[in-house]
């Protein structure tokens, strides 16, 4: 017997499309529709956890495993296995290290190892567009992004997919040389747009439509008297945003509520814990909008506050896409399995 299974590097990946936003966030909104309608196995997250409390993890790292199965289109089972050590900077090595598993729905074997850095960075920007489209104002024009690490560029690259007619970002660091090295970078790939890194969070946030926060903040920064009417605050991350920001939203929306509430580090999780915010209380999740059975924003003023966790079926959608480009065009380095 002779099993195969495909191997995919970063640059096998890049071969065969990764970097593709607009696929991306064709994957990521199918994804979250098929969640809403049942076709999918999603389990949630198992934390490794170093350290002894769930702040301790921004300091002495963790690796996250996310199984699950996609039907539809996608068809295929697989887990990320999504490692994080949050002091890797000092060896000059990114935070997150990423690895995907895909299994055959059927047989359960697996039939692809490949690097799904890109592809974590790609489908959180994703679903960071697909929250703006639906949620921002259509004329959102100021962006705030905290936190420019490995997430920053792809959460603007989809902002600006979603919102063309974003003509100025404030990025928030606490590490001003990151700040300003990502907004060197915007300067150069969109030329319409002013980037400003800055200290001064509180004009920043007061003057944004849009303010995404991807941070490892362990405490928050953001205030909910910051925010302007119509404006909509992301939560990409953990700890960024204060309590009055969840109490002053018109609307709450997030992802996956119940991998939120089972995650539970974010500030509207806390909330939810200290019972401060109810089930009843979450407006809507992505997918039951994009399924046409809640609304997305109704107008001009209304404030809203998103959070997101992720859930592995994204980075399998996504994975499974490459994969299958990656046998049309024989990409990739083939591994005897079993021999
Ligand atoms: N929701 C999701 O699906 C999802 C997916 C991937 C990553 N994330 C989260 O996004 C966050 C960022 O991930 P990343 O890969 O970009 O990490 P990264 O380490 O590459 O970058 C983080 C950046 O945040 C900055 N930072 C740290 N503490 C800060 C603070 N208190 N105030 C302002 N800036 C601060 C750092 O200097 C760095 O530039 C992480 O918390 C990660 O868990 C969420």
């Amino acid at each position: 017997m002779n099993v195969k299974t495909l191997f995919l590097n970063n640059k096998a990946m890049e071969e065969v499309g990764v970097l593709d936003m607009a696929s991306t966030i064709r994957d990521v909104e199918k994804v979250y529709r098929l969640f809403d309608s049942g076709d999918v196995i999603s389990p949630g997250k198992c934390v490794l956890r170093w350290g002894k409390t769930p702040e301790d993890e921004n300091v002495y790292g963790r690796i996250n495993a996310m199984p699950g199965f996609i039907a539809g289109e996608f068809d295929m089972a697989g887990i990320k296995w999504i490692g994080s050590g949050p002091m890797n900077y000092k060896k000059g090595l990114p935070r997150a290290s990423v690895t995907v598993i895909l299994n055959d729905p059927e047989t359960k074997l697996p039939v692809c190892f490949a690097d799904g850095t890109e592809v974590s960075t790609m489908r959180t920007g994703a679903s960071g567009g697909v929250a703006i489209k639906l949620l921002s104002r259509e004329d959102a024009s100021v962006m705030t992004i905290c936190g420019a690490g490995a997430q920053a560029p792809t959460q603007f690259e989809a902002a600006k997919i979603a919102r063309p007619g974003i003509k100025k970002l404030y990025i928030y660091d606490i590490r001003p040389e990151n700040a300003e090295r990502f907004a060197g970078k915007v300067r150069e790939k969109y030329p319409d747009v002013e980037a400003i890194a800055t200290g001064d969070i509180e004009s920043a946030a007061r003057d944004s439509d849009i303010i995404d926060c991807v941070t490892l903040a362990s405490e928050p920064f953001i205030k909910g008297e910051w925010l302007k009417k119509g404006s909509l605050v992301m939560n990409m991350a953990d700890y960024e945003v204060d309590r009055d920001c969840v109490r002053r939203a018109d609307k709450i929306v997030c992802d996956f509520w119940e991998s939120i509430k089972h995650r539970m580090i974010s500030t509207v999780a806390l909330m939810w814990r200290d019972g401060l915010v109810k089930d009843e209380d979450i407006h809507a999740e992505l997918g039951q909008i994009l399924n046409g059975k809640k609304s997305g924003r109704e107008n001009e003023n209304e404030i809203i506050y998103f959070n997101a966790v992720g859930a592995g079926i994204l980075d399998i959608a996504i994975t499974a896409r490459c994969y299958k480009k990656a046998i049309e065009k024989g990409i990739g380095t083939n591994l005897d399995f079993w021999e």
